[in-house]
């Protein structure tokens, strides 16, 4: 899920640029960088795990010849960060290289059937069948674009490919599907990259290659076909009048802003499961006597959310944990019946490690769910499942908390399907609910971009807001809070909507601003009451909730209005206003929305 760069020109050696390019990329995160290039009919590669510079030292990429290169940093997706899985990749006869962003779904089939004809296998990544597919495409007599081509058409998946060919070294072939790719047309030589910041010093004349297409790149020139038809696409450059750093951004502000408005791919990425783990993940928990879900912040309200979708679809109990207060809590009563899903974004939050450490001593089944391969939490886990939500730059968690969320939308389907206590036509629902979400997303963000910048900019004075859900909304407020006080450090109250009477309503006094999420679910006529509570004390209320419940609207001061959404799916829809109003409370006040405040990206202290 990171970068990569291809350069080809006429007569100069390209592995200097390509080194400048691979730095402008570091800004993604990565675990490894490698690069490959061709001189005299010969590939070179050099790849290792590790930061560029390190890299560099070691193997000195600087003097790498020939005038056509590759070069990725890679955020592991298959297999572990290592020499070995680090890009690019080569096929049996080292002919050709490999770079990819993505992640290929049907690797595991492909290698089975290039196994049996002989291939020989080093990585353990899904990018490597690529090489050896194209070397198969090869013995057939095909020319280079055409065996890319028959390639191309045999993977599903996301994928940002660049490849190289001793056979025909004036050209690099590229493939793009739901992974961004562009060309830069320089003067003096072409570019491919997965963003324009690693190439927009040398030029600012962009391509952007679209979903389902493929180039060829020559040192002077660019040729993009449609891979189902084959037809040629005729398309010009574009100017971006960008500078380094709003590329890197890819045209917004702030990465957070760009985080959020990635997530109907970042999503699409998450329910690409790898079955095998999903399997045993599923296998794990419904075995459990005792089960957890741990985590900390955003994973946290990830998994609050979750123990309402383990119970109502899969008739599950999991008790959701804050990780600082596992030990204290229930550290006491584990045993070897105890499985704990552990949800961590960057798998090293020192809370998470240090309860799972307590519990895996007492022989407790410890599971993953994280962003980052490699991680603690990959290495101390049973088993493990992959958000595929690449790199997030942002100290907020955006795009992540909605990965996790649809990763484990699908583990509760799983267990649905598995224990066998709901109808079918109830989990084909869902099923089909949940594969919509990519188009929701966009289409939400689209919709409320600007009320919700209207409304930051009426309550951005506020002394403080309170959010109030019920059932799975409860898991929204309580993000939603999050977000808001983290980037626009005004105080927030957040509690499950029916505890208004017990204590917190106290707080209310005229023109307090009351934010209630209300979907259209079976909670939905008792959170009336409590809007009517409230609005009888004097607060404001801003409610979210469905685009035609007039009900709503009537009673509210504001209203952002959302498509009708699976009751169990709707904190994914519902937490997006959030993340914008986040975000652009904390630019009306004049804050840095990516990096707040006494906060860390990955708190790895106790
Ligand atoms: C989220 O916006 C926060 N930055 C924070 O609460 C975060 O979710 C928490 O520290 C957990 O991190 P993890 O998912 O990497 O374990
Ligand atoms: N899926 C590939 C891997 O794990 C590509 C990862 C990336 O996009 O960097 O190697």
């Amino acid at each position: 899920m990171c970068g990569i760069i291809g350069c080809v020109t006429e007569d100069k050696f390209v592995a200097s640029i390509l080194y400048k390019s691979l730095k402008r990329l570091e800004y993604r995160g990565y675990d490894s960088a490698g690069m490959a290039t061709i001189f005299n009919g010969i590939l070179y590669v050099k790849k290792d795990q590790g930061k560029i510079d390190e890299v560099n030292e070691r193997l000195n990429f600087n003097n790498m010849p020939g005038n056509i290169g590759i070069a990725h940093t890679r955020w592991a997706t298959h297999g572990a960060p290592s020499k070995i899985n680090a890009h690019p990749h080569t096929d049996c006869g080292n002919k050709l290289a490999v770079v990819h962003n993505g992640v290929i779904e049907n690797f595991i089939e492909l290698k089975k059937e290039l196994l049996d004809l002989g291939h020989k296998f080093v990585s353990k990544t899904d990018t490597e069948i690529v090489a050896h597919l194209l070397e198969e495409n090869f013995k057939n007599g095909e020319n280079f674009f055409s065996a890319f081509i028959n390639t191309v058409k045999r993977l599903s998946g996301s994928y940002a490919l660049a490849i190289i060919y001793v056979g025909e070294p004036d050209k690099i072939l590229v493939a793009k599907q739901d992974m961004p790719l562009l060309i830069g047309v320089g003067d003096e030589c072409m570019f491919v990259a997965s963003d324009a910041s690693a190439f927009i010093d040398e030029t600012n004349k962009a391509v952007i290659l679209q979903n389902g297409e493929v180039a060829v790149i020559t040192a002077k020139s660019y040729e993009i076909y449609r891979v189902k038809d084959g037809a040629k696409v005729t398309r010009n450059p574009i100017l971006l009048n960008w500078t380094l750093e709003m590329a890197e951004k890819q045209g917004f502000p702030h990465y957070t802003l760009k985080e959020i408005f990635e997530q109907p791919l970042t999503i699409k990425s998450a329910l690409r499961l790898q079955d095998t783990y999903a399997d045993l993940l599923t296998e794990f928990l419904d075995r459990g006597e005792k089960i957890f879900l741990l985590a900390a912040g955003t994973s946290y309200n990830a998994c609050l959310a979750t123990s309402y979708m383990f119970s109502k679809l899969a008739r599950l109990t999991a008790y959701p944990v804050i990780a600082s207060e596992f030990i204290e809590n229930y550290g006491h009563s584990i045993d070897i019946g105890t499985v704990i899903l552990a949800v961590s974004q960057s798998g090293e939050t020192a809370d998470v490690l240090n309860a799972l450490e307590f519990a895996r001593l007492r022989a407790a089944t410890i599971l993953g769910i994280t962003n980052v391969v490699g991680s603690t939490l990959t290495r101390i886990s049973r088993a493990y499942l992959l958000q595929n939500a690449g790199p997030e730059i942002g100290v907020a968690a955006t795009k992540t908390f909605t990965s996790q969320l649809v990763v484990l939308a699908q583990l509760a389907l799983r267990l649905a399907k598995k224990r066998g206590k709901i109808a079918q036509y109830e989990m084909d629902e869902f099923r089909d609910r949940l594969y919509e979400i990519p188009d929701v997303v966009s289409q939400v963000l689209e919709e409320v971009k600007k009320p919700v910048q209207e409304l930051a900019k009426k309550y951005l004075n506020s002394k403080f807001f309170l959010f109030l859900g019920r059932g799975i909304s409860t898991a929204t407020a309580f993000e939603g809070r999050l977000k808001i006080m983290e980037l626009s450090y005004i105080p927030c109250i957040a509690y499950p909507a029916g505890e208004s009477k017990h204590g917190p309503i106290s707080v209310v006094e005229s023109g307090v601003p009351a934010f209630f999420i209300c979907p259209k679910d079976e909670t939905r006529k008792a959170i009336i009451g409590n809007i009517e509570e409230m609005k009888a004390r004097g607060a404001k209320a801003i409610i979210i909730g469905s685009k035609d419940d007039k009900e709503l609207m009537e009673i509210s001061d504001d209203y952002i209005g959302l498509p009708d959404i699976h009751e169990l799916l709707s904190p994914i829809i519902y937490i997006l206003p959030f993340q914008l109003l986040a975000y652009y409370l904390a630019i009306e006040r004049g804050l840095d929305p990516d990096k707040p405040r006494n906060l860390a990206k990955s708190v790895t202290v106790l």
